[in-house]
């Protein structure tokens, strides 16, 4: 078996356009949805990371505004910030990027976020939300995940469904989006025994665990047929990859996500959409449930 590539970034694309209608309606009606960002200190993958959400906010047509802060600004200084962007109606989305400094309280950090403007669906009424399948504001990158499996008619109900990754960002919300869309889901992580015993019985593998060389997701841990969706960076002597080994579980699986090109783009259109999603509601135009 050859397995179908799935296109990430084609898909990301195809979104991004209907994104640009939606962005044209709004601002028919006389809105303009804005992000603001918050960078603190000057990690070279951060940095990356939040250009790319700039130019993708740029092309489709949201205005976006970046905010630094030093690596060692204080809690107090980050926390202010976060206040003066709650409160300026000209905001609808906030994003802080992760990871923050060490001496920074993440959570306690990101409880500061108005829900309503939190594009990354971090907060705890976001996650609590979540839970209850209420929320719109639902973390980029297992939404992101979810777009991909739905685009290509991967079965999600009844299907067993693993994921390595426990962490709030990826694995803990993208349990429950597809524990809400009736998969049956194990959710793994370093302390797990016999892993490969459980992802080899995965419809669904989703891997996120970013320790490459020391973990790599070879053949004999998939399923023959099974769809494999690599949510990690790894770098390796310069080289962006995933946790899979891509050429060998590509023979194996049905469908599988390239590094690059596969949930990354995903991630940063997903986080445009929240920001429209939470435009819309704050503006009451949210008109058909939100995907
Ligand atoms: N493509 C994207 O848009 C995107 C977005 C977000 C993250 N990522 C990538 O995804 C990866 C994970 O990100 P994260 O923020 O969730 O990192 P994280 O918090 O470090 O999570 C890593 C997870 O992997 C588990 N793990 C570590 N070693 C393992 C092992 N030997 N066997 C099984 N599980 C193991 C950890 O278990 P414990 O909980 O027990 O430590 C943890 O749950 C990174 O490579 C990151 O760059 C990509």
């Amino acid at each position: 078996m050859t397995a179908v590539i799935m296109d990430g970034r084609g898909v990301a694309s195809a979104i991004e356009s209907t994104l640009k209608t939606r962005v044209q309606g709004l601002e028919a009606s006389g809105v303009k949805p804005t992000l603001a960002t918050i960078l603190v200190g000057n990690d070279p993958a951060s940095r990356v990371y939040v250009a790319s959400k700039h130019k993708a906010a740029e092309r489709v047509g949201i205005a976006s505004k970046g905010h630094r802060l030093e690596e060692r600004a204080t809690e107090a200084e980050l926390v202010s910030l976060i206040n003066s962007l709650n409160a300026d109606h000209d905001v609808n989305g906030i994003l802080l990027q992760l990871p923050l400094p060490p001496h920074f309280d993440e959570r306690k950090v990101l409880e500061q976020i108005d829900p309503e403007k939190d594009v990354d669906g971090l907060t705890p009424t976001n996650a609590g939300r979540l839970v209850y399948g209420q929320t719109d504001l639902i973390p980029c990158t297992p939404r992101g995940v979810m777009e991909l499996l739905h685009h290509y008619q991967i079965p999600i109900g009844s299907s067993r469904a693993v994921i390595i990754n426990r962490s709030s960002l990826v694995g803990k919300p993208l349990h429950h989006l597809l524990l809400n869309e009736d998969a049956t889901v194990t959710v793994c992580h370093s302390k797990s025994i016999e892993l490969e015993s459980m992802t080899r019985r995965a419809d669904i593998l989703v891997t996120a665990v970013g320790r490459r060389p020391q973990f790599v997701v070879t053949e004999d841990m998939v399923k023959e047929g099974g769809t494999v969706i690599d949510v990690a960076m790894n770098r390796v002597d310069g080289k962006l990859m995933g946790d899979v080994d891509f050429e060998a579980v590509s023979r194996k699986a049905s469908h599988i996500t390239p590094v690059p090109g596969g949930v990354g783009p995903m991630t940063v259109i997903m986080l445009i959409q929240n920001t429209l999603i939470a435009t819309e509601r704050q503006n009451h135009l949210l008109v058909s449930p939100a995907r």
